[in-house]
Parts: structure tokens; sequence; C-alpha cells
């Protein structure tokens, strides 16, 4: 027998999916998904060697943008080399600004109005310059310092006014699986 969870809605009423919602008001700046569904970021290593966007890269988020999904979360994008989790992950930076420049350009125009976010990250322990703020046994990850937090922490600063400038509309973190931004409150 089919078992059935309880929903506080009609889950049938799909015309819900269609409806849009405010993401963020704030200091007279709105935010608005037009409908409920969110593409998720994922990582397409797709990247030139120097982590910009490749025509590759620009098709997949061409195609996202013509989608008209309400919330776009672009893919984990590294905020210095070392992090890197692998060669052919985006890496943002002000010597691949202008192609991220190009990247936010294409999907606007083909999608005006879907809020883009771009997640940041720094790999740490499975970064290709492996780091950790807690001593890793048997692991090859360097023991991060106080000034080598203070550099991760500018860098996170420096990617975060590069999404800005580029022109998406916020950003993300990805602070998941053991990466540096989830292995620092652990
Ligand atoms: C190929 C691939 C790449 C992914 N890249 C990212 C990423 O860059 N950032 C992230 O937070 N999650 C990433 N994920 C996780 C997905 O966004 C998603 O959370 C996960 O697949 C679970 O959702 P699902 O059950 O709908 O697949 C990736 C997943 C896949 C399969």
């Amino acid at each position: 027998m089919p078992r059935t969870i309880p929903l506080a809605y009609d889950a049938d009423d799909l015309a819900a999916l269609a409806s849009p919602l405010v993401l963020l008001e704030s200091a007279g700046h709105t935010l608005t998904a037009s409908n409920r569904i969110a593409y998720q970021p994922m990582e397409g290593n797709d990247a030139e060697a120097d982590g910009a966007p490749s025509p590759a890269t620009l098709a997949r988020y061409e195609a996202r943008a013509a989608g008209g999904a309400g919330l776009d979360i672009v893919e984990a994008v590294a905020v210095t080399p070392g992090g890197r989790a692998r060669a052919s992950q985006l890496l943002l930076t002000d010597a691949t600004r202008a192609a991220f420049e190009r990247l936010v350009a294409a999907y606007r125009a083909k999608n005006a109005s879907t809020p883009l976010l771009v997640q940041l990250t720094h790999s740490g322990r499975f970064a290709r310059e492996p780091v950790s703020p807690y001593a890793i046994e048997d692991g090859e990850a360097r023991l991060l310092q106080d000034g080598d937090l203070e550099r991760v922490r500018e860098a996170f600063v420096r990617a975060a006014r590069l999404v800005f400038e580029c022109g998406a509309d916020g950003i993300d973190f990805k602070h998941c699986h053991g990466y540096l931004g989830g292995a620092l409150p652990a």
C-alpha cells in the first residue's frame, strides 16, 4: 500500500510553482524570483586553465538563462588558484574578471530578470594546495596559520566584490563536504 506524507498544501496545484517570491528586500533593493524553480549550483568542470569560463561554460549558462528558472546559482567558483579542487574549476580573481563579465552579459542577453548568484568556495583539505585549520593525521594538508586565514578572508571579500562588479546579483557560499568554510567551525 503506498505511503503518503501529509502536506500543508495541495501538491497537485502546480500553479503555485509559477507564483513569484520576493527573495530579498533591503535598502530599497528588491530581488524577486519570478517562479519557484531554482537551479542548484552544479560544477561543469569546463573552465579554461586560468579558471575563466570557457565557451562550453558560457553555453551551459546561456541554456540555463533560456530555461527561465526563478533563481539561478552559478556553480562553485574558487577564490584563490590553490583553493580549486580541480584544475578545470572556475576561479574568480582580477585576472579572470573580464571573462566572468562576459558570462553574466551572455546570461542577461537571454534573461534579464532571474536573480543570478555566484557560489564562492575554497576547497580546504581537498584543494590543489590542501590546507586545514586543524591537524589531519596522514593527510597532505598544510596547517593554516593566522596570517593564512586573513589572506583567505580577503580572497573571499575580493571575489564577492568582483561578483557584483561583474553584474551578478549576489553570492552563495559552498561550506559543505569538509571544504574550508565547513572545516573552520568544525
Ligand atoms: C555534477 C555535480 C556538480 C555539483 N556541483 C555543485 C556545486 O558546485 N555546488 C554545490 O553546492 N553543489 C553541487 N552539487 C550538488 C547539487 O547542487 C545538489 O545539491 C545535489 O546534487 C543534490 O540534489 P539532487 O538530489 O536534486 O541531485 C553538484 C552535484 C553534481 C551532481
